[in-house]
C-alpha cells in the first residue's frame, strides 16, 4: 500500500485532539459541581467513550498504514479552553469549550476527508462515520446551550447549516 504521510500526520494530529478531548471531558465531569452540572456530567461520561473509540480506530488505521502510534510524550496539547473553569459551578464555560472541541474535531476531520479524495478512500470512509459522531456532540451541546443563550445556540444551529 502507498503510504501517504501527509495523511498519516493530520491522522496522528487527530489521535492527540482525541485524547486530549478525553483528559478534558473527564476532568469537567468529576470537578463540575451543582445542581445544574448533572445533565453535562453524564453527557461528558457518554461521549469520553465514544471519543475513546475514536482515539482507537485513528491508531489501528495508522498502524495500518505502516506508521507507529505515537505514546504520551509525543502528543500535542492545546486545549486551554477546555480546562475545568476557575468557578467550578461555571457549567456555560464548559459547554462553550465541548462546542468549540468539536467544532475544531470536525474541521480537522473535513481536511482529512479532503487530502484522501481520491487516493485513501478507506481511511476517508473511517473519517466520515467518526465525523457524523462528532456532530452528533455537538448539536446534544448546542441543546444544552439553548437553555442558558438561547440566541447564541441559534446562530451556533444555524452556522452548522
Ligand atoms: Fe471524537
Ligand atoms: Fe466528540
Amino acid at each position: 500500500m502507498a503510504t501517504n504521510h501527509g495523511i498519516i500526520n493530520e491522522l496522528s494530529r487527530s489521535y492527540a485532539m482525541e485524547l486530549e478531548t478525553i483528559q478534558n471531558y473527564l476532568a469537567n465531569s468529576i470537578d463540575l459541581d451543582g445542581v445544574r452540572a448533572e445533565e453535562i456530567k453524564k453527557a461528558l461520561l457518554r461521549d469520553i467513550e465514544e471519543e475513546l473509540g475514536h482515539a482507537r480506530k485513528l491508531g489501528n488505521r495508522i498502524k495500518v498504514l505502516e506508521d507507529r502510534v505515537p505514546g504520551s510524550l509525543d502528543l500535542h496539547r492545546t486545549q486551554r479552553y477546555l480546562l475545568p473553569p476557575n468557578d467550578s459551578t461555571d457549567v456555560i464555560a464548559v459547554i462553550r469549550g465541548v462546542i468549540r472541541a468539536e467544532d475544531e474535531a470536525i474541521d480537522q476531520y473535513k481536511k482529512i476527508i479532503k487530502m484522501c479524495d481520491p487516493i485513501d478512500l478507506v481511511t476517508q470512509d473511517l473519517i466520515l462515520e467518526i465525523t457524523a459522531q462528532e456532530q452528533a456532540h455537538r448539536r446534544q451541546f448546542i441543546g444544552f446551550l439553548y437553555e442558558y443563550e438561547r440566541g447564541e445556540a441559534k446562530r451556533l444551529t444555524a452556522a452548522a447549516a
